[in-house]
């Protein structure tokens, strides 16, 4: 469905690496004839299509390569423009895409390796966000920023130099752009966001990993042992709870295990 006919679309959402794992939860967990939907990943979802079908929802999905991200920053600000926001009281960038790279010590990963991570992980979130808030700097909807970080962001691991860089310039670029929107009023909210440990094909690479190059792997396959991973709709579930409290914004770096009272 085309939402820019309609005129009752009251929440905008852009969601990246909506594909799979906690982002197609999160999409599917959006769907609503109240809510545009647009995805973006290298792969279109038909589960998530089928469902927006049935939702009566509308869902646009890009197939885009975040690890070259310029043309899909500039695609985002060209889109937004386009969008009837008569009726619209929210607009949220979720920065979801992530990738592990390699885990494994910074000598031993080839500079490809390093670019890609970086740019899906980094440099997308910094080009997506900066387009967003360009394009929707004067609505009056409220506008919000959520990034999806990792407890490797602040906590250091043997093997995770490429991953953990990702997410603490991730955490760090919200806590400054926090800075910069609360000088204009109202400025857009942004939290850069742990979501805790969850069952998706990222853990089991991690699980899958090698044990010589990254000596964390016996945790992670002790957390699954241990039934410790939260399953990617809960998980989707918690982040989504989160962004609609009220408390979403006014902290810039959060990690959800911390939040779960408030999401039960
Ligand atoms: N799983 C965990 O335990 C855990 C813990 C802490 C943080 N996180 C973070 O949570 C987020 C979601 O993770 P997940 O576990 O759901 O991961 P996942 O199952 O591996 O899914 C990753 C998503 O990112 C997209 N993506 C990857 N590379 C891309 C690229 N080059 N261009 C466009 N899209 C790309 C993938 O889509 P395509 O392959 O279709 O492009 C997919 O939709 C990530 O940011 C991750 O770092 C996860």
């Amino acid at each position: 469905m085309n939402a820019h006919s309609d005129a009752h679309i009251q929440h905008l959402y852009v969601i990246t690496g909506a594909s799979k794992g906690m982002g197609l939860e999160m999409a599917l967990q959006l769907l609503s004839p109240q809510h545009q939907v647009l995805c973006i990943s290298r792969t279109e979802s038909t589960e998530l299509a089928q469902a927006a079908a049935r939702a009566g929802a509308f869902l646009t999905q890009w197939c885009e390569n975040l690890a070259e991200p310029e043309g899909v920053a500039h695609r985002l600000a060209a889109w937004l423009g386009t969008i009837d926001r008569a009726h619209l009281r929210s607009a949220t960038l979720i920065n979801n895409a992530g990738t592990l790279g390699a885990m494994a010590p910074l000598q031993t990963v080839a500079p490809a390796t390093i670019t890609q991570a970086i740019m899906v992980g980094l440099v997308a979130p910094l080009q997506l966000t900066a387009s967003f808030l360009q394009a929707t700097g004067d609505w009056s909807s409220v506008q919000n920023v959520l990034n999806i970080s990792s407890g490797m962001s602040q906590r250091a691991m043997a093997g995770a130099a490429l991953y953990g860089a990702g997410k603490a310039g991730m955490d760090q670029f919200s806590r400054c752009v926090a800075l910069d929107e609360a000088r204009r009023s109202p400025g857009a909210r942004i939290v850069s966001l742990a979501p805790g440990v969850i069952d998706t094909d990222m853990q089991r690479e991690l699980r899958n990993g090698d044990d010589a190059l990254f000596p964390d792997k016996a945790r992670y396959i002790q957390l699954q042992a241990t039934g410790a991973l939260t399953s990617p709709s809960e998980a989707a579930r918690q982040v989504l709870a989160y962004l609609h409290h009220p408390e979403f914004g006014t902290e810039s770096v959060v990690n959800i295990v911390q939040k779960r009272d408030l999401l039960t």
